[in-house]
């Protein structure tokens, strides 16, 4: 066969590691691949390489993504699932493993329903996709976001400050729960879970009590009960997201001026997508490109590979697109039995 890969959407740690895993087990049983650049531009726009085990050599440490991608939106133009399939045509593709989150997804799943043999394989630092335990690139970014942490808590005792840490997560709140319940934060603010503030200040004022500098995790998604999504103004991208902003600098803001304790804040952005995956991402990823061949070598199509405890397993892609997964009541609680 001969067979497509792209990646699309924010780029994570362990991309290359599925391209890599995926390429040198199908070449060894006699498959030809081809790379599209920059996730659905590629097909879109005809811009694609042949990929060999040459191309994939040493690739497995490297972040980042060696296709390149893109948030190019098929769906938002004129007969771009048309165009997409012509291009994969082209490109003489038999079948199209996508690697990406909800958004590329779902431009996959509207694929297979018009008809193209798409594999998926899940990826996000945010962790948000339905169908599997875990995406690769999360447990790098938890891991980089909990070092960080680490690191203000030192400065923030010595200062006695409050210290307010905005974390990447735009509708789910997974690498602020995580990060935070890792470096026993004082409070950690979710988009599933609209915030109040003087709550926050107590936990705040808690902790201080209690001899220690408070930590405060906030998702880049958080809100105030009654209140907006903070962006950096108010365009979309070609899949309808604001680019946000804002989250940690609001919290932080009202604490100082609320508690009259000295607050700073820190945004770690895009130090959470970069560099060189987790052991675990390695393996998960590495894993996601194996079984994500196997799947389009037995012609099961319209599936995406997931994990579920240790196991890879298929799921249908129009199920693994069709909501987003999210921290629920009591994995929040949970957390929240530490807070102050
Ligand atoms: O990939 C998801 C994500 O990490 C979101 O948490 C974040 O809002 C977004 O990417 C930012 O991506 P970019 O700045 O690359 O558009």
């Amino acid at each position: 066969m001969r067979i497509g890969i792209l990646t699309g959407g924010g780029d994570c740690p362990g991309l290359n590691a599925v391209i890599r895993a995926a390429v040198v087990k199908g070449q060894r049983a006699g498959h030809e691949f081809v790379g599209f650049n920059d996730g659905w531009r590629g097909p879109l726009e005809n811009c694609f390489r042949e990929l060999t085990p040459r191309d994939v050599d040493g690739i497995l440490v490297e972040g980042g993504t060696i296709l390149g991608t893109s948030r190019t939106n098929p769906l938002s133009q004129d007969d771009g699932i048309e165009r997409a399939q012509a291009g994969l045509r082209d490109a003489g593709c038999d079948a199209l493993i996508a690697i990406g989150g909800e958004d590329t997804l779902g431009v996959a799943t509207s694929l297979y329903q018009a008809g193209t043999p798409v594999v998926g394989v899940p990826k996000t630092i945010d962790n948000d996709l339905s169908g599997t335990d875990f995406t690769f690139g999360f447990d790098t970014a938890v891991h980089i976001a909990t070092d960080a942490i680490d690191r203000l808590r030192t400065t923030a005792q010595s200062h006695h400050r409050a210290m307010v840490v905005e974390v990447m997560g735009r509708h789910a709140g997974w690498i602020a729960l995580h990060s935070g319940m890792a470096s026993g934060a004082a409070e950690v603010l979710i988009p599933e879970r609209p915030y109040d503030i003087d709550a926050v200040c107590a936990h705040v004022e808690q902790r201080f009590a209690a001899g220690h500098a408070p930590i405060v995790v906030v998702s880049e998604g958080a809100v105030a009960a009654g209140g907006d999504v903070t962006s950096i103004g108010q365009k979309t991208d070609a899949f309808g997201h604001v680019q946000l902003g804002g989250a940690g600098e609001l919290v932080a803001g009202q604490i100082q001026e609320r508690s009259g304790r000295q607050t700073r804040m820190v945004v770690l952005g895009h130090l959470q997508r970069g560099g060189t995956p987790t052991a675990f991402d390695r393996w998960l990823a590495t894993r996601f490109g194996l079984h994500a061949l196997d799947a389009v070598t037995g012609a099961d199509f319209g599936t995406m590979v997931a994990l579920r405890g240790t196991d890879i397993v298929r799921v249908s892609l129009a199920q693994a697109t069709g909501e987003l997964k999210l921290v629920d009541a009591e994995q929040f609680a949970e957390a929240q039995a530490l807070f102050g």
